[in-house]
């Protein structure tokens, strides 16, 4: 039997089960980080449908999206008929054109209005397609700028622990995920990572201005060990997603974080792939917390994901110097770089959530989200260890053992609470949320819902959330 034929085969066989189209993506699809069970033993769901901040599966069953699919679809599903409308007049004008010394109305368009709302002297857009390769993107920009200034030793990056910045072999090496990145190692050289600013297991009675002042000293001397002329540029998000919506102890924390970057002559680049485009209720995660980074990263919310499309934001000063350099260009390019398709539908992206007064509906929704939540927490204070977050973007650190903030092995494993119960109930209770082990061995229960969640909904999202805690505590008798 050919390959071709044993292909046709399954794809007959399955289409006597109800739909057939779960066995046919066992059979062909390589999913993004699916394990193996996905595609032998457990049910795959198959989405076929979204409304609001739901999406149905193929029987119809609804389930709240409390993951605004990957923390990315700002509008939710209610808007694809119309930002499709942009999409199919832009197919119908220009369905394809480079920004390789031309360009066109969406990328022109898009980068204008890009520049106008981020902070500062970010007026410089490079188009890709997904947070990765804007990563790679803003890491070769920042190379390319300090050797143009004379400053080509300086090769290496420092960033987070625990972070993520994405898959491909750049941003990769940026992950202070050990678990992505080890297998694939030796990676790009010079990468170092600092402590993050998780303070759940800083030290007892620690203030959030000792621990700014811990990781800021902890951070100077990282540069200076390693040598700030061999540093070209610290990447951190506003708030760190992997790991558990990790937000800045105190204000002072990213002002010294940029203070340290222009006393040692490093870029400081925030990846705002997550954050951008509302999700702390203002623009930018930077201007929520008051810094100005010399780069932005941003990807998923600036088309709601509706298309794949991302890029790096930079300073008038970086880009005007690396023009005026020996090279004469930023030496980077892409064929997808500014399509004109995506820069057409995140247009309308922006155009609508402007519109629907979406970053200002996050603003003002954010403190009853976190009363809300702050409720589930403590009545389910058995397994929750430390609740935090800010804005649509919020996490529960799950422990047994309180005084030791882990989750212990008897009388159940995180892994098997997470496997055989608290996922069991979410799906039960039809919540889609981000439910992993962190790098210290507890379960992380993440929430990133659509910005366009209304009070309803965050009551709804609330109430889900503590009946799949319920369901799951009882069935592992905790
Ligand atoms: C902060 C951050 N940076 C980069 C990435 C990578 O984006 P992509 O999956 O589009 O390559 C992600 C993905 O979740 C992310 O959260």
């Amino acid at each position: 039997m050919t390959l071709q034929q044993e292909t046709i085969d399954l794809a007959d066989a399955v289409s006597e089960t109800p739909s057939g189209l779960a066995e046919i993506a066992k059979r062909h699809l390589v999913m993004n980080f699916t394990p193996a069970s996905k595609y032998r033993d457990d049910e795959l769901p198959v989405f076929v449908r979204g409304e609001h901040c739901s999406v149905f599966d193929e029987s119809g069953r609804r389930y709240f999206d409390g993951l605004a699919g990957l923390f990315c679809v700002q509008l939710g599903y209610t808007y694809g008929a119309e930002v499709g409308d942009a999409v199919r007049e832009q197919l119908a004008a220009l369905p394809y054109q480079t920004t390789w010394s031309v360009t066109h109305p969406p990328a022109a368009l898009l980068a204008q209005k890009i520049a106008k709302l981020a902070p500062g002297d970010l007026n410089r857009v490079f188009f890709a397609s997904g947070g990765g390769e804007s990563n790679e993107a803003a890491i070769k920009l920042a190379r390319q700028y300090q050797q143009t200034i004379g400053q080509g030793s300086r090769h290496k990056f420092i960033a987070r622990r625990v972070a993520y910045h994405g898959t491909s072999f750049g941003a990769m090496s940026l992950n202070g995920m050990t678990a992505v990145r080890s297998m694939f190692e030796p990676l790009m050289s010079g990468v170092r990572h600092t402590h993050n600013t998780k303070r759940y297991r800083r030290p007892e009675g620690e203030t959030p201005e000792q621990t700014t002042a811990f990781l800021l000293g902890e951070l100077e001397s990282l540069i200076v060990q390693e040598g700030p002329d061999t540093i070209a540029a610290i990447i951190m998000e506003p708030l760190q997603n992997a790991g558990g919506s990790l937000k800045p102890p105190t204000p002072e924390y990213f002002a010294g974080v940029r203070a340290l970057c222009d006393k040692y002559g490093i870029l400081m680049i925030a990846d705002e792939v997550i954050t951008g485009f509302g999700r702390l209720g203002r623009w930018f995660g930077s201007q929520h917390y008051d810094f100005q980074p010399d780069m932005i990263v941003f990807a998923k919310g600036i088309a709601s994901a509706y298309m794949p499309l991302g890029g790096v934001i930079a300073s008038d000063r970086i880009i005007e110097t690396v023009l005026d350099g020996p090279v004469g260009m930023f030496n980077h390019a892409l064929t997808y770089g500014g399509h004109p398709v995506a820069c057409a539908a995140a247009l309308k992206n922006l155009e609508i959530m402007e519109r629907e007064g979406v970053v200002e509906n996050v603003a003002e929704l954010s403190p009853y989200l976190e009363e809300r939540l702050t409720n589930v927490a403590q009545k389910h204070a058995r397994i929750v260890g430390d609740f935090r977050g800010d804005g649509f973007h919020r996490s529960f650190e799950l422990v047994t053992d309180h005084a030791a903030k882990r989750w212990e092995a008897e009388p159940i494993s995180a892994g098997d609470f997470v496997g055989q119960h608290l996922n069991p109930a979410l799906v039960e209770v039809g919540l889609i949320c981000r439910v992993a082990i962190d790098a210290e061995g507890n379960p992380l229960v993440q929430v990133s819902p659509p910005l366009v969640m209304t009070r309803a909904d965050i009551d709804e999202l609330a109430d889900l959330l503590d009946r799949a805690f319920t369901i799951a505590s009882a069935g592992a008798g905790l």
